[in-house]
Order: C-alpha cells, then structure tokens, then sequence
C-alpha cells in the first residue's frame, strides 16, 4: 500500500511515468473531459481487482475500457454499421459504446463482470490519449472516487478521496465536460440509452435516426447505476426555489444561490460546474437545497445526477 500518491504533471515525462506505473499493474488517475477516472491495465485482473478496493466498490460492477480511437476499439468490441455511425459522429467525446465481445479480446473478466459484452470509451483529452497510446493497451476506469460519492472534476477532488490509495494522479486541470460519457448500448436488437451524459441522447438519436429504447429490466444494463451512486453527505431537495431552514443553495439561472451552476442558465457550464459546486457545498455540512434546472440537453445528464444525489441512501 502507498503512503501518499504521486501528482504527475500532464507533460512527457509525467506521462511516460503514468504508463510504466500502469504497465506495473499501479492503479493512476488521468483526467478525462468528462470526470477523473481510475486506471488499471484492462487486461490484468489483480490490477482491476485493485481498483475496487482503492474505491471500496462493494461489488463487481463491469468497468468502462479506455482507449486512444476507434482502431484500438475494435480489438475489443464487435464493430456494426450503428457502431461506425456513432463512433464516426461522437468518438473522440463523452460516448460509451457497449459492444459484444470481440473474439481473442484479452480482457480481464473482471473487467466485464463475466457478461459477453464491453463498454468502450475513447475520451476526447489529449493527455489521455497520450496515456493510452504510451501504455498501449486498455485502460479499465470507472471515476476515481470512493464508491457513493461524488465523482471528481479535479485532482484535488481524486486527492481528498483516494490520497494513499492510489500510485498516481496525473492532474491537467478541471474537466471541461464535468458529467459522465453517455452509455449506449449496441449489444441488443435496439440501441438502448442506458445512462444519460456528456453527450445529449437527443444528438445521439439524430445521427442513428431513430429513437433510443429504454432498458425493460430484461436486459443488460449499467448495473453500477445504484439510486444514490452521486451522494453527497448530508441531504439534497431537488427543484428548489429558495433555501429554507439551515439549507445551502445551488443556484441556476434567475435563482442565485449561494454557488451557482449557471448564472446565466447555460447548461454546458452547469455541467462543467455541477460535482464541483457539490464537492464544495458539501464540505459545509449543511443540507443542500438545489434550483430546478430544464430536462433538456445536458440538462438530462446533470438532472439524472441530481436526482441520485438526493435519492434516499441505499447503503
Ligand atoms: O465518463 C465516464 O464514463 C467516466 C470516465 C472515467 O470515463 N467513467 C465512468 O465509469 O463513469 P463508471 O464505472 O462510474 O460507470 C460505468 C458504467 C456503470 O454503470 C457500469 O455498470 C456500466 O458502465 N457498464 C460497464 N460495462 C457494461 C456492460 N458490459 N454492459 C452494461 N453496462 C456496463
Ligand atoms: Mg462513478
């Protein structure tokens, strides 16, 4: 176990560093558009087990593999004609593809929980790219918290969670995104939107053109999506107008707040804003009353978030 962990910078020599530490079987931090994510050789099952006790992950949920592009993608997942518009469209960005496993795929089961399929991401970061190009191989992340609580838009936010657990964080500065990939599924009959995110399904529909299915329960969906996955530590009222009692306020738009996620109700920057006004606001102790903010765009994802933050705790 480490004592403390390493901040690499994002030059050529930190990243040269963070791909041997990961090519040990070390678990890094690396930051993504999206959220910081937990890195592990994808092929090497004591390194992936290692991710779940750095986050205290109760169980195996299958893990997203990161990779440099879509040539490195399809070593591992079946390749479709939907799977080439949506990468052609939305790859290199916030899109997780699940895909039917390709054959000779090297993976760690772990990795996969033992399904027949894989979640691929290609995150639009030039660092990352860097990483998983020097590295050469898949990089297995789920985001690089303890498990429950919010996800990390900062080094600092990996820092505060996992400082000890981890070999290194390889910090470039806040996510420009700030929510998760959006998760379609191409492994059924139907492309299936199974979590709201970076990219709004609304665009994702447009370039498959067609809607999106619902997961019915019948299918493999994203089972690491626990109710309060988001949860801050103290209580969340969600479509507030005004604090009331001992509450902190999250603003958007007209109302102010004590944080903001957008003064002027731009959803991008409330995305951008959203795990870092929590991490924030959360450190005050106080139950946190949050403004109502449109279910359109990336108003979908930040709501999703929003709603498992102040979802009753299933732990
Ligand atoms: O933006 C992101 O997606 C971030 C960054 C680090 O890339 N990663 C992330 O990972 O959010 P995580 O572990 O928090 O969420 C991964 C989700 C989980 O809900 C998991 O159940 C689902 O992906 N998932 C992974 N493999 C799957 C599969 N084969 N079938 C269905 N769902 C899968
Ligand atoms: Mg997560």
């Amino acid at each position: 176990m480490n004592t403390t962990t390493k901040v690499l910078k994002p030059d050529a020599a930190g990243i040269a560093q963070a791909a041997e530490l990961l090519q040990s079987g070390a678990l890094v931090a690396f930051a993504t558009e999206t959220v910081y994510g937990l890195g592990a050789d994808a092929r090497n099952s004591t390194a992936v087990a290692a991710i779940y006790s750095a986050k205290g992950r109760p169980s195996f949920n299958p893990l997203i593999i990161h990779v440099a592009d879509a040539t490195m993608a399809r070593r591992y997942g079946m390749w479709s004609d939907q799977a080439h518009i949506l990468a052609s469209a939305f790859w290199p960005g916030p899109l997780t593809l699940v895909l039917g496993l390709a054959p000779d795929h090297g993976l760690s089961s772990l990795v996969t929980a033992g399904l027949p399929s894989v979640a691929i991401r290609v995150p639009a970061h030039p660092t990352a790219a860097a990483l998983f190009r020097a590295f050469g191989g898949p990089v297995a992340a789920p985001s690089a918290n303890p498990s429950g609580q919010i996800s990390p838009t900062t080094a600092q936010h990996v820092i505060a969670g996992l400082d000890g657990r981890i070999a290194a964080v390889l910090d470039d500065g806040p996510c420009t995104v700030g929510v998760e990939s959006t998760i379609v599924s191409l492994a059924n009959d139907v492309p299936l939107l199974l979590r709201e995110g970076g990219i709004p399904s609304e665009a994702l529909e447009q370039a498959i053109g067609a809607p999106l299915g619902h997961p019915d329960g019948t299918e493999i969906t994203a089972p690491g999506q626990l109710a309060s996955h988001y949860a801050p530590k103290g209580a969340v009222r969600l479509n507030a107008q005004a604090p009331q009692g001992n509450e902190i306020m999250l603003g958007f738009g007209p109302i102010a707040g004590d944080l903001t996620l957008s003064a002027t109700g731009d959803l991008t920057e409330a995305a951008t804003r959203l795990f870092d006004c929590l991490h924030r606001l959360d450190a005050t102790g106080r139950p946190i009353a949050v403004a109502p903010v449109p279910e359109r765009g990336l108003g979908r994802a930040i709501n999703d978030r929003l709603r498992r933050a102040a979802a009753p705790r299933d732990r």
